[in-house]
């Protein structure tokens, strides 16, 4: 009799354990079948061979000789994952993954060692055709950077983002690329983040190509970045499309603004912060009437009239380059890492150079001590890229969207649960905001494995899969969150139960007991207590 009640209870037990686990898995709302799940990388942070087979010198390659210094750690990225020749081994951990996309970008030397046409290195085509026909064997498609931040040095002597010729020099060198791989590659991203290249390139000079001119060399470069994106989209446009059938568009990097407090001033701070590092780069493409925000042009015309100039250190454009700029992306590349809480008040008085950016938009920028943070400078606060999201559908009339980066950067080891939880986190925004009708149609993961992180160096570590950079052989072992990723796009859900052993044989499966599961196992022990 007794027997009988046990097993009774037992059977009660698991049924209740069934629904639970059921009733958990309805409750997720899930990512839609035709969603797109990939990783990111760029050239100059994983390939390494810098000075082989014909590649010329980017301005990366000529600062890292010329200034180490400039680098935290004083590395190069001379060998750095070494992608150029274990692509192949790249390929297979996307299949492992399970992503059906990768981004990743072309290293303008390597194509062009002299920058201009003229001369298109074989070698350099024959390297990246390999790629994309190993990528496609695999059924993952190319997402390609046209540039990210790899600057041929001739092109930089010549004054690089400072000189509008580079206008010019961008639409030849995307033309090569669309001649050469435009038939297998489907999307296509012009620039990557006009904000933070011109801002650490022009302004504050801790990037290539270092040169300082706060509140004149930043705006110059993000103006000729949106010039340069919309010459290569009409080359695509009018060259390449009908036959092609590709996309195009650009990446932008955007974090998110909170007031600090609730005062007039930090309202007004966030709507300047926007102004200035969301409006500058997507107003001119993505608004109606295209142009700068009015915010960015009145804040800088009046530092600039207040600093004696004749005219605003923010060059207007013309009537024809507005209409030329307006619209030329098909859809927006989001990069998106953290959120910023944002004042203004007296205490900024004399804090900022003059002139700059910094004192143009007159506002100071911290982190709420409550986001966590494991290493770096990425703190995790996933309501703000929910707003974001929702900022960009309502301001922009819902464009078409991919997030081509988010990620955080983790200390050393495999056990990488601040980045797992991070990305349950994002993810999770990411499905909330869908839920909201934004158009967001794809998603990769910054980065694929630990790279060159430019002027960190190798300390900064936003890899899934880890890699010792004092291993020759640069063996990529996946960590806690890529084997947590890959059942997010297999199943198309976020279990926050769902637990892997990166250090267990092909990272055992553990499911987390989740306290329905303790409760229950209780009721068991004390059942059979009683009986
Ligand atoms: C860049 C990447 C970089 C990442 C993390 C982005 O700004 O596109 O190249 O590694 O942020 O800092």
């Amino acid at each position: 009799m007794a027997g009988e009640k046990v097993t009774q209870a037992i059977f009660l037990i698991w049924s209740l354990l069934l629904t639970t686990s059921l009733g958990r898995q309805t409750n997720f709302s899930s990512f839609p079948p035709d969603f797109e799940f990939g990783t990111a990388t760029s050239s100059y942070q994983i390939e390494g061979a810098w000075n082989v087979d014909g590649k010329g010198w980017s301005m990366w390659d000529h600062l890292v000789r010329t200034a180490p210094e400039s680098i935290y750690d004083n590395t190069t990225g001379d060998i750095a994952a070494n992608s150029y020749y274990l692509y192949k081994r790249d390929v297979e951990i996307l299949k492992e993954l399970g992503v059906n996309n990768y981004r990743f970008s072309i290293s303008w030397p390597r194509i062009l060692p002299y920058g201009r046409p003229d001369y298109v290195n074989p070698y350099g085509v024959a390297y990246y055709n390999a790629l994309i026909d190993e990528l496609l064997a695999n059924d993952i498609k190319p997402f390609v950077t046209i540039y990210h931040w790899e600057l041929p040095q001739n092109l930089n002597e010549l004054g690089g983002w400072l000189n509008e010729d580079i206008a010019d020099w961008f639409a030849d060198y995307a033309r090569v690329l669309f001649e050469n791989f435009g038939d297998r590659v489907k999307h296509w991203l012009t620039i990557n983040e006009p904000d933070v290249h011109c801002y650490f390139g022009y302004e504050s000079g801790s990037h290539a190509p270092r040169i300082i001119s706060p509140g004149v060399g930043y705006y110059e470069c993000g103006r000729n970045i949106l010039l340069a994106n919309a010459k290569a989209y009409h080359v695509y446009d009018e060259e390449f499309r009908a036959s092609q059938g590709g996309e195009i568009g650009m990446v932008i990097s955007m974090e998110w603004p909170i007031p600090k407090t609730d005062s007039a001033d930090d309202h007004e701070a966030v709507q300047d912060f926007i102004a200035f590092n969301i409006g500058q780069y997507m107003d001119p493409i993505f608004s109606e009437n295209g142009n700068y925000p009015k915010r960015l042009i009145d804040r800088v015309a009046a530092a600039s009239t207040k600093q004696g100039l004749n005219t605003s250190r923010l060059r207007p454009f013309t009537s024809e380059q507005i209409e030329y700029i307006k619209g030329t992306a098909d859809f927006l590349g989001l990069n998106h890492y953290t959120s910023k809480l944002v004042y203004r008040n007296e205490s900024l008085e004399g804090r900022f150079s003059v002139p700059s950016k910094h004192d143009d938009v007159y506002i100071d920028e911290l982190r709420h001590p409550s986001w966590p943070v494991d290493t770096g400078f990425v703190h995790e606060y996933a309501p703000g890229f929910y707003s974001l999201l929702i900022y960009l559908k309502n301001t922009y009339n819902n464009p078409k969207i991919y997030v081509t980066e988010n990620g955080c950067s983790t200390s050393t080891g495999l056990n990488d649960t601040f980045r797992v939880q991070y990305y349950r986190n994002y993810l999770s925004a990411l499905l909330d905001a869908l839920a909201e009708g934004v158009n967001v149609k794809g998603y990769f993961a910054w980065s694929l494995m630990d790279n060159f992180e430019w002027s960190f160096g190798y300390t900064l570590r936003f890899g899934i899969y880890e890699i010792d950079m004092n291993d020759p052989e640069r063996k990529r072992v996946p960590k806690m969150s890529a084997l947590v990723l890959k059942e997010i796009i297999r199943s198309r859900v976020i279990d926050y139960n769902y637990d892997v052993d990166p250090y267990a044989p092909s990272g055992a499966f553990v499911r987390t007991a989740s306290i329905f599961t303790i409760i229950l196992l209780a009721t068991l022990v004390i059942i059979l207590r009683i009986y």
